[in-house]
């Protein structure tokens, strides 16, 4: 039999077949034939084009590596062809639905490059947690829906409209391209990810499709800066969010004019100040004022809780890890309410 790992064409399916648990790196029809053989290389290739669309094209192809093959999505485009002869043209639609996406992700980082400049990045970040901060689990209302572009003279959204001129520009610029289709709530979504990673924070690749609400959200939903840790907690809890998710979002508070470091880096200078509690510095008078404007009262008031203080000292030690935990809170947060097409 024709060794399959030579021919780049065949590799495809040979990495399907792979995939699909046949160990062998030839070809070798399974149990059932051809159509068992199709229905496994289409259940096991939807999975690698799903694995493929949250790879970054940069990342490493490893071709002749029969334990860990990695089929990069141009690997799976390129050979449509032979993916025909295992399967159908369902598979080789869905390479194609990989490429519109990563087509319409390209189109909308290309319209923030336009759209949001690195001083507006806090405003688009905080937009988000004021879109999705309206859920209730309880009625299963708000959430990441564009409800907020209908609350902006709510108290609690003073001054977010100018986190909505980013997303309401790039959704102008996009309407004749491949991403005419996305909604305000994608876009707030991509948008706060972009604003993270463009203040050197980490990348956050959001899943696509949220629908809009057409209308504004219950008011009264987000949390007041005075309330305590216990009370934060609480808050945060009722959407599901535990006390690590409260630490590791309000590490957002790096970035703004809250006096954590520089306002336009996305680092873990948050957990650092946190420690050091600089408004409890004594000093000359103006020394105190000044170190009494870091932070809000709830930034101020979370090393106070032993549970968030253990977080808050793992994250000011270990910036990495505060990314990492950043980037899953945040696709959750990102998701809260969300509806999707
Ligand atoms: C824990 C509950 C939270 C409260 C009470 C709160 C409250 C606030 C307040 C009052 C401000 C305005 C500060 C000022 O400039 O005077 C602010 C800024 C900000 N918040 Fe929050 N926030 C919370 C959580 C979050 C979360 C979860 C995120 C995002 C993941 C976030 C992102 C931001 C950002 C980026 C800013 C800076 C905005 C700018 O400078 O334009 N906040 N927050």
């Amino acid at each position: 039999m024709e060794n399959m790992m030579c021919n780049p064409g065949r590799l495809v399916l040979s990495n399907v077949e792979q995939r699909a648990g046949l160990n062998s790196p030839k070809i070798s029809v399974p149990k059932g034939g051809l159509k068992h053989l199709n229905i496994l290389a289409q259940r096991r290739s939807r999975q690698v084009l799903v694995q493929c669309a949250h790879q970054s094209a940069s990342q490493t192809r490893e071709r002749n590596t029969p334990s860990k093959i990695v089929a990069t999505r141009r690997d799976l485009l390129v050979s449509g062809a032979t993916l025909s002869f295992v399967s159908s043209n369902k598979l080789q639609a869905e390479a194609a639905s990989v490429s519109d996406e990563e087509a319409v992700r390209e189109a909308i980082d290309a319209a923030f490059k336009q759209t949001l400049p690195p001083q507006k990045a806090p405003s688009v970040l905080r937009l988000v947690f004021h879109d999705a901060g309206t859920y209730d689990e309880a009625s299963k209302t708000g959430g990441l829906n564009a409800s907020v572009r209908f609350e902006f003279d709510r108290p609690e959204n003073f001054g977010l409209k100018r986190g909505f001129g980013p997303i309401t520009k790039a959704h102008d610029l996009l309407k004749n391209s491949v991403a005419k289709d996305i909604s305000f709530s994608d876009l707030i979504a991509c948008g706060g990810a972009y604003a993270v990673r463009m203040t050197g924070g980490p990348s956050i690749t959001v899943p696509l499709g949220r629908l809009d609400a057409d209308k504004a959200d219950p008011e009264g939903r987000l949390p007041a800066e005075t309330l305590s840790p216990s009370e934060l907690k609480a808050h945060f809890a009722k959407g599901g969010f535990s006390a690590q998710d409260l630490v590791v979002l309000s590490g957002a508070h790096t970035v703004g004019g809250k006096g954590f470091g520089e306002p336009l880096s996305f680092d873990n200078t948050y957990f650092k100040t946190l420690l050091e509690r600089p408004w409890n510095a004594g000093g000359s008078k103006m020394d105190v004022e000044m170190a009494q404007m870091i932070g809000l009262p709830s930034d101020k008031a979370l090393p106070d809780d032993e549970e968030c203080y253990s977080w808050i000292e793992l994250y000011a030690h270990d910036q990495d890890r505060f990314f990492k935990d950043f980037e899953s809170a945040y696709l959750k947060l990102a998701d809260t309410g969300a509806t999707y097409a």
